[in-house]
């Protein structure tokens, strides 16, 4: 065994986090845990985990379940083409597969939302196949091991990295193994300033005797988020305020309410309101901004509420929902502020009736 792995492999037993994935073998739990920690902290993943297994404990559970429930679990946790993938994935498994996960990374990328990284995880955590998972931890802790300067948004940098991990995994404990890189690059091989002094790889470490380890791994420069910005119009008929369910790629399947490009005033956008949809709005309050940040962009709202008529119809694609049910549906993060809004009017209304 490679020297490097026998070290991290001894350090894993010493240090492994207790994390509640580690705990149950079962492959439908490795995919959802493994989609979940994408993107998102492992501190996060841990309530949500727990929340959506309580819902949908086995592989056919969650292909039987409506889409809208399983985006309410994902509530909060963003990327929800995760979710949507997942809930697909999981009715493919059903279909080709008698419901069982294949122990084949190659069946495995053929399910849905299940790309290299995903399959290289459930291959070798959930089936001891000896299969590498390269995440951005990974990536971290083998250019640094390695001294890999390359730019790795350079041609063939990124899969001289990925080889270079597959070498490392050992045929016996491969899971284990790619757990323990992913635990060393979230504890020990930070991004940064690494603690190599602690570091079990010191001394095999190319980036720690050269002192590079802060400068490793190399990455392309991240965009800037494109900034957006609207008007969100919290439009109440009595009890009722109006919302769309997106059909957008961005936050398909989730409840927002009405959203305008651009800045305007209250009165343009209630002259706006009223000529789109045909009727009057009034009492156009203007309640401030909000801001939302995602990977590649920033939106920047501006909140108004406004009153239209109690019985107003709502227009083509939209709903007007009761207040009181605003908790059932599922709303992205980036309408948190204007839901509490929505929330406070239902409660003061709820007070006079
Ligand atoms: N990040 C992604 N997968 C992980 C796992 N299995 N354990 C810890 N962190 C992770």
């Amino acid at each position: 065994m490679d020297v490097r792995t026998g070290r991290l492999l001894r350090w894993y037993d010493q240090n492994a986090r207790t994390l509640p994935w580690r705990e149950i073998q079962d492959p439908y739990r490795t995919w959802v845990s493994e989609i979940m920690l994408q993107q998102t902290r492992v501190e996060t993943v841990i309530g949500y985990y727990a929340r959506f297994l309580e819902a949908f404990p086995t592989l056919e559970a969650l292909a039987e379940a409506d889409e809208a429930d399983v985006l309410k679990r994902w509530e909060g946790l963003g990327y929800y083409s995760r979710a949507r993938n997942l809930h697909q994935g999981a009715k493919q498994v059903m279909r080709e597969w008698g419901g069982q996960l294949p122990a084949d990374p190659a069946a495995l990328r053929k399910i849905h939302g299940i790309g290299p990284y995903t399959a290289g995880a459930i291959a070798s955590i959930a089936f001891g196949l000896p299969e590498a998972a390269v995440d951005g931890n990974v990536i971290r802790v083998v250019s640094r091991l390695y001294g890999v300067t390359d730019n790795l948004g350079e041609k063939g940098a990124r899969s001289r990295v990925e080889a270079l991990a597959a070498g490392l995994i050992p045929v016996d404990r491969p899971g284990d193994m790619n757990q323990a890189m992913m635990d060393l690059g979230a504890m020990v091989c930070v991004p940064g300033t690494p603690d190599c002094e602690i570091c079990p790889l010191k001394g095999v470490c190319e980036a720690e005797r050269k002192g590079q380890a802060a400068d490793l791994p190399r990455l392309p420069k991240a965009k800037a988020p494109k900034e957006l910005q609207y008007d969100l119009c919290l439009v109440y008929a009595g009890n009722r305020v109006l919302m769309r369910r997106r059909t957008e790629k961005m936050l398909q399947g989730l409840w927002c309410f009405p959203l305008w490009p651009g800045w305007k005033t209250g009165a343009r956008r209630a002259e706006e309101i009223k000529s789109a949809w045909g009727w009057p709005v009034e009492a156009v309050r203007c309640e401030g901004e909000a801001k939302h940040v995602f990977t590649h962009q920033v939106w920047r709202m501006t909140l108004y509420e406004m009153d239209a008529p109690k019985e107003a119809e709502a227009p083509e694609g939209y709903t007007f929902i009761p207040l009181r049910d605003l908790d059932s549906l599922t709303l992205p993060t980036a309408m948190k502020a204007a839901k509490k809004l929505a929330q406070a009017r239902g409660k003061a209304s709820g007070d006079e009736e």
